[in-house]
C-alpha cells in the first residue's frame, strides 16, 4: 500500500519545525532521514505516526487519510506503525517479556488489557520475537536491567508484536556501542527483508543511512532538499543537507564516520529464516 505525504508542514508557534515536505513511498521500502540536529525529522516521523499532528496538508496510506483519523481508526493507524525511540521507552521494572506482551496491547480487548491477561499464543509470539532478537534468556530479567543495546532490541520485538504495516525509528542507535548499532539496524533490516514492512528510520550517521538504506531523505530547516538512492548523494548533496557551521567547521566528523562495517557483520543468529518464528511474529492477527 501506497504511504503519501502532501505538502505536510507543521509549525510551533512562529517556527516552521517541517515545511511543506511531499513525499511518496511505496510499501515495503527502507528509507533513511538523515539531516542536522533541529533539522525536523523528528517532529515529520511523529506527524507520521499522528503523535504530532500536521499544521497543514495531508498524509495517505492507501485510500486512508492517516490525517483526518480519530479515535478507535486513529488507535488502529498507531498499532500499525510502531515506533522505535532512541531511548527504547520500556517499562523498566517490568520483565523483558511483559514489555514485549506490551506490543499487543491495542490488539485487545479494554477488559483483558485492564486485567493485563495474554494468550498462550500471544506468549509464544512474544517468545518468538525475543528469539529472532537474541534474547530469549533476558525474558523473566526488569527490562532496566539490560544494556542499551538488549534494550533495544527488547523495543523492536516488542513494535514486532504489533504486527506492524510501518515501522517507524526515530534515532534508534544514536544511544548505542557500533556493535549493538550493527545488531540493530541489522533487525530492522531483516524485518523490511523478510516481513516487507516499511521502515522509516531517522539517522544520525551518513554512513549507516547508506549501508542500510535504499532510499535516503536529506531534510534542512524543515525541507526536503535530497531524495534519493544512496549512490546519487554526492558532495554537493551531502552539502546542501548538513552545509557547514557558522564558523566554517564544516561537517562533523561523527556525521561521516564509519560506526559500523558491514563487512565485518557477524550476522544475526536468527536471521536464519529457522522454523520461521519471525513470520509468526508479525503474522496478522
Ligand atoms: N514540541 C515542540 N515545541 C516547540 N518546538 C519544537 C517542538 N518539537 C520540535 N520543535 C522544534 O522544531 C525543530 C525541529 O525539531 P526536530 O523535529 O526535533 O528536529 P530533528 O529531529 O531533526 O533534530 C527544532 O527547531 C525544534 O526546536
Ligand atoms: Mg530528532
Amino acid at each position: 500500500m501506497r504511504f503519501h505525504l502532501k505538502n505536510v508542514t507543521r509549525q510551533f508557534g512562529q517556527h516552521v519545525a517541517v515545511d511543506s515536505v511531499t513525499l511518496e513511498i511505496p510499501a515495503g521500502q527502507m528509507v533513511g532521514v538523515i539531516g542536522r540536529s533541529g533539522a525536523g525529522k523528528s517532529t515529520l516521523l511523529r506527524m507520521i505516526n499522528r503523535l504530532v499532528d500536521p499544521s497543514s496538508g495531508s498524509i495517505h496510506f492507501g485510500d486512508t487519510e492517516v490525517s483526518a483519523l480519530r479515535g478507535q481508526g486513529l488507535r488502529n493507524w498507531q498499532r500499525d506503525c510502531a515506533m522505535i525511540f532512541q531511548q527504547f521507552n520500556l517499562v523498566p521494572r517490568l520483565d523483558v517479556l511483559t514489555n514485549v506482551l506490551l506490543g499487543r496491547l491495542n490488539h485487545r480487548s479494554t477488559a483483558l488489557s485492564i486485567l493485563n491477561i495474554f494468550t498462550r499464543e500471544e506468549r509464544i509470539m512474544a517468545i518468538a520475537a525475543l528469539e529472532r532478537l537474541g534474547i530469549e534468556q533476558a525474558a523473566l530479567q526488569p527490562a532496566g536491567t539490560l544494556s542499551g543495546g538488549q534494550q533495544q532490541r527488547v523495543a523492536i520485538a516488542r513494535a514486532l508484536m504489533q504486527s506492524p504495516k510501518m515501522v517507524l525509528a526515530d534515532e534508534p542507535i544514536a544511544s548505542l556501542d557500533p556493535l549493538n548499532a550493527k545488531i540493530v539496524m541489522d533487525a530492522l533490516k531483516d524485518i523490511n527483508e523478510r516481513e516487507g514492512i516499511t521502515v522509516i528510520t531517522n539517522l544520525h550517521t551518513l554512513d549507516t543511512a547508506r549501508n542500510y538504506c535504499e532510499r535516503i531523505v536529506g531534510m534542512a530547516r524543515g525541507r526536503v532538499v535530497f531524495d534519493g538512492p544512496p549512490n546519487e548523494l554526492t558532495a554537493e548533496a551531502v552539502h546542501a543537507i548538513y552545509g557547514s557551521d557558522r564558523d566554517g567547521a564544516g561537517i562533523d566528523e561523527s556525521m561521516t564516520s564509519t560506526s559500523i562495517n558491514i563487512a565485518s557483520a557477524k550476522p544475526l543468529a536468527s536471521a536464519t529464516p529457522s522454523a520461521g518464528v519471525g513470520t509468526l511474529a508479525v503474522a496478522e492477527a
